[in-house]
Parts: structure tokens; C-alpha cells; sequence
């Protein structure tokens, strides 16, 4: 079975590459085809776990837009007899919207919209057109002159990145990153559900919120008490139980027990205190005290400024790079993501 995902194209490979990490995390074992930004196929799944990693990818991706289950693939020239040729009644109950949806092609969409629903109509006896509330909705991707017929089964919560923005939430501080970030951080350090995961800099808890929407157990910590108690706020406003806070200077942090992953931004530049660590010395410092409290195959994912090298610095304590990402936030700052994991010995 295959399943069609669209993808947010802001920007070029960290949605790909959330999809192939919550893939290897939650052992999904089928092969993605990227068939260009922003769509992409995931085939050679069994039917048999088909729906449950369609559930999963629902839950947890946040740079992916829609998941489909593909019904039938053909040139855009078969559209005719392909699309008659379908039973409808195992896919649609009683009402139905088709979309269409282009990438690389010219085609009208309204009209193929319209051609598309009066073929199945045609096709079919005891259903109708429903634009607003479908009870099945149909999706008619074409890339070039390749078509994609997939039907929704299951939806992201499109609202869920809108309502968690930093000045929604009770505590509010500048400085917190967007939840689709933090949702594609989570992923990218492969925590899965009642894994620990922990922040050491959670300051109003962004990263947390996400990690507690995949399922993860959350510890966080931070060198200011207020940070701190504005991440409990902002956890309980989530219905989150399933946390640990500490108030403390991540030099300090001595864990209860070993970390399944760490997800974090530590402060830089001047909006974010380092307690009294100086500039780029906080990274250091950070790699020296997190190391000992993850698992050995625990994975982490941090952000930091492109102008701090990093590499030296986790490869001192025994950390071995393996992805690198960059955002570029304005003329003069990029972000960089990179997903480390301790080096094998
Ligand atoms: C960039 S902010 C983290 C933002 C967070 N991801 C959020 O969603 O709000 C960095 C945080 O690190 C904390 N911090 C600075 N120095 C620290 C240290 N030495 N130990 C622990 N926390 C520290 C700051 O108080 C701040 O809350």
C-alpha cells in the first residue's frame, strides 16, 4: 500500500527528513519517494499496518500538511477510463469532495475539480457532491503529468501549530521557537511514546509541549525559577501530568534516571541569559553535563547560531554528528539543527 503526503515547503529538506526520522523511530518500513517538494510517497507498506502508520504520521509530524491512502496511479491522459473503471463504493460514503492539488503542471484545477467529481458520479449510484462537508474526501494530486488518486482517511489537526504560537500560551517569553520547529526537533531525536525526553533549557517550555503531544515523558530544567515555573503553567494549560521541573544551571543536572533523548535551544545572543556562563562556553558546558545523563543510544537535537562551531565541542566529550540543518532567520543569523548521538566506543 502507498500513502501520499504534502508537505509544507518552508523550507527544503527538514520536512523530509522529520518523515524519515518518526519513520526509523516508529520502525514505519516503507520506502519514501520524494517525488518533489512538497510531495511525496511513502511505498511497499504492508496492508496489514498500513492504517496504524497512517495514524501515527498524522499524530505526530508537524512540517507535513495532508496524509492519503493512494488508490490509483496513471498518466493524466487515462483519467477517463481510469477513474470509471473504480469501485467507488468501497471508498465513498454517501457524500464526497475531490481536490486537486498540482506540482509541476499547468492543468486547470477547478475544471479537472469538476471533470474528476462528474466522472465518479457517473460512475457511481447513491452519491452525492458535498463541497463543505464531505463525508469522503478524495484527493487528485498530478505532478508533471502523473496522477495521484488518494483518499483521506485520517486528519492532521491543522489548528493544533496555530493555537500553541509562544503568546497563546499563559506564560509567555520571547524567544521560544515556533511549535512546528519544535515538533520537527522532537521527531528528529526519534523519542517515542513514555520515552523521557528532556530539555535543560526549557524556559516557557515550547519544546516539552510538543514532546508531550507525541506522548514522551517530559523532564525539563532551567537556571531561572520563573522559566521554570512558566513552563509548569504552560504544561498544566496542555493537560500534561506526565512531567518532571527543575530549577537548575544545566552544569548542575544530575538526572534521575538516563534520558531517552534531549531536545533543546540553548540561550545565545542577547535576548536569553546564560546564568553567568560566558557566550559560546554555554555550548561546551552543555555537552559536558548532558552526556552522562543520556542513554547510550539516546539521540539529541539542538539548535544553536551558525557562527558557534559546534563540532569540536561535542566531539571533546564523545558526540558524533549525523544531521545538520540550517534556517536561515535573517541577513545575519542562521539557525542551525543538528541531530547528534553519542559516538560508539
Ligand atoms: C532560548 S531559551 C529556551 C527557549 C525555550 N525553548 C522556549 O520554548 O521558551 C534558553 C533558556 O536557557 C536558560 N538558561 C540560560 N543559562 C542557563 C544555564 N546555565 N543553565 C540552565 N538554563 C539556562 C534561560 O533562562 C532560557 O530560559
Amino acid at each position: 500500500m502507498e500513502l501520499l503526503l504534502i508537505q509544507s515547503q518552508e523550507h527544503s529538506t527538514l520536512p523530509l527528513a522529520e518523515l524519515n526520522a518518526a519513520m526509523e523511530c516508529e520502525n514505519i518500513n516503507g520506502v519514501v519517494d520524494a517525488v518533489c517538494e512538497g510531495l511525496v510517497i511513502i511505498n511497499s507498506l504492508s496492508p496489514e499496518y498500513c492504517d496504524d502508520y497512517y495514524k501515527i504520521l498524522v499524530k505526530r509530524l508537524g512540517y507535513t500538511h495532508e496524509v492519503h491512502e493512494v488508490i490509483a496511479k496513471f498518466d493524466y491522459n487515462d483519467i477517463e477510463e481510469e477513474i470509471v473503471s473504480i469501485d467507488w463504493s468501497k471508498y465513498i460514503d454517501e457524500t464526497f469532495a475531490v481536490r486537486v492539488k498540482r506540482f509541476n503542471s499547468k492543468i486547470d484545477t477547478s475544471a479537472t475539480e469538476r471533470k474528476v467529481g462528474s466522472l465518479i458520479l457517473s460512475a457511481s449510484e447513491g452519491i452525492k457532491v458535498n463541497l463543505d462537508n464531505p463525508n469522503s474526501y478524495i484527493r487528485f494530486v498530478i505532478h508533471k503529468n502523473d496522477v495521484y488518486l488518494a483518499i483521506r482517511k485520517y486528519e492532521l489537526n491543522k489548528k493544533h501549530f496555530e493555537e500553541m504560537k509562544p503568546h497563546k500560551r499563559p506564560f509567555f517569553y520571547p524567544g521560544s521557537m515556533s511549535p512546528k520547529l519544535a515538533r520537527c526537533m522532537v521527531n528528529l531525536s526519534r523519542v517515542k511514546e513514555n520515552e523521557l525526553l528532556l530539555d535543560p533549557f526549557c524556559g516557557t517550555g515550547g519544546i516539552l509541549i510538543e514532546g508531550g503531544f507525541v506522548g514522551a515523558k517530559l523532564a525539563g530544567s532551567d537556571v531561572d525559577w520563573k522559566m521554570k515555573n512558566g513552563t509548569v503553567t504552560n504544561l498544566d494549560y496542555c493537560g500534561f501530568t506526565n512531567y518532571r521541573t527543575f530549577h537548575l544551571d544545566v552544569r548542575e543536572l544530575n538526572m534521575y534516571e538516563l534520558v531517552d533523548a534531549v531536545v533543546t535551544d540553548p540561550p545565545y545572543g542577547i535576548s536569553t541569559s546564560t546564568g553567568d556562563v560566558d557566550g559560546d562556553e554555554i555550548f561546551n558546558e552543555f555537552f559536558k553535563a548532558i552526556y552522562d545523563n543520556m542513554k547510550d543510544d539516546a539521540y539529541l537535537c539542538m539548535a544553536s547560531p551558525h557562527y558557534v562551531d559546534l563540532e569540536p565541542m561535542m566531539e571533546a566529550v564523545g558526540f558524533e554528528l549525523l544531521e545538520r540543518y540550517s534556517i536561515k532567520m535573517h541577513r545575519s543569523l542562521t539557525r542551525v539543527i543538528s541531530v547528534i548521538k553519542k559516538s560508539k566506543v
